[in-house]
């Protein structure tokens, strides 16, 4: 990375599911103040979907679904990058010469290839039944995203820190190998919003079915918001703020005064369950409102999503180039004769 230049901040997400509000609060939010203090590179994981999701027209949709999330919620695609990963090729020759340095116990050890396997073994399966190969290199896919952009900050939710650890491992070793050719990321999590609770108390979770969708229309985020599981205690009784879901969630998302004023009537007895999730979904209402009719407005305009994430695409393109063309001079690789029209950084 050049002097003086700020260090490049990388993140993904992957276009699986209808983003909620841990993967907000958890991650975009995060990455998106990250941006102020570092070069963002932010982008859609649709490779890493692909280990999952089969149906084609679904993966292209759940893809601008994730554009649209991204520029919604508040990325300034002028000012930090936003791509899809299968525009950027660069990404993917990288993986495979990462996967050609990365010990293959590396990637026996990933969370989720073990947990995997386990619920294999547990259900009376061949260990790796139903696994791809895909699903397998999934943590080289992914230090390729990172290592490609010389990241020194990948912002991520703590589900992810494996993932961004591993990367480290698969950099370490290709320098090991062939010189000090990477850069090791350092994972950037808010240990605050490490893990939000969802509607059951458990950490929200796509796999525990207990999520509040970012984008729910109105009417859905309040029966939502109805449902999260509280205690017993009666609207007179002194309640424990630090062990309640919905003052959780509140605390996170509604003003200082407002949370100071909630945190005085949980203590006091001053405000029923019933009260402090209205409370709650009001405060979503007012935060989520107006991204919600972003979001609504750049799905019905395919043809603007596909324009940020073609420049965006060259931008990435042009970044990645030097950093690749060494990657391939340091192994042996021939040189980039062709280049994919892919401009060269000024
Ligand atoms: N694996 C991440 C997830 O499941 C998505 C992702 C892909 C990512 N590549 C990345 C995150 C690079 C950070 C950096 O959400």
């Amino acid at each position: 990375m050049t002097a003086g230049q700020a260090t490049r901040a990388v993140t993904g997400i992957k276009p699986t599911g209808a983003p909620h509000l841990g993967n907000w609060v958890g991650m975009i939010v995060p990455a998106l103040e990250l941006a102020r203090s570092h070069q963002a590179v932010y982008f859609i994981a649709d490779g890493h979907a692909l280990t999952a999701v089969r149906d084609p027209s679904e993966l292209a949709r759940r893809t601008r679904e994730a554009a649209a999330t991204w520029l919604a919620l508040g990325l300034d695609p002028e000012r930090e990058l936003l791509y899809r990963q299968s525009d950027v090729p660069e990404v993917f020759e990288l993986a495979w010469v990462l996967a050609c340095s990365t010990p293959k116990g590396l990637l026996n050890r990933a969370h989720a290839y073990k947990a995997a396997v386990d619920a294999n073994l547990a259900a009376g399966r061949a260990a790796d039944d139903g696994v791809n190969a895909g699903l397998y290199g999934y943590p080289v896919l992914m230090a390729a995203d990172i290592l490609l952009f010389e990241a020194g900050a990948v912002p991520v939710g703590q589900d992810q820190r494996q993932h961004v650890e591993v990367a480290r491992d698969v950099a370490a070793a290709f320098n090991a190998a062939y010189g000090p050719v990477l850069t090791l990321p350092e994972p950037v999590i808010r240990p605050d919003v490490a893990t939000l609770p969802g509607l059951d108390g458990r950490k929200m979770s796509k796999s525990y079915g207990n999520t509040i969708p970012v984008f729910a229309p109105p009417a859905e985020l309040r029966r939502l918001v109805m449902r999260i599981v509280t205690d017993s205690r009666g609207r007179a009784e002194p309640k424990d703020p630090g062990a309640c879901t919905v003052f959780a969630l509140y605390r996170l998302l509604a003003d200082p005064a407002e949370v100071a004023a909630m945190r005085a009537a949980y203590l006091d007895g001053a405000v029923g369950y019933a009260e402090a999730k209205r409370a709650l979904a009001d405060v979503l209402d007012r935060t989520l409102g107006p991204a919600r009719a972003a979001y609504q407005g750049l799905l019905a305009d395919p043809a603007r999503i596909e324009t940020v994430l073609g420049a965006g695409a060259a931008r990435a393109r042009a970044l990645a180039a030097p950093l690749l063309d060494r990657v391939r001079a340091a192994v042996g690789l021939g040189p980039r004769f062709l280049r994919g029209g892919a401009a060269r950084p000024p």
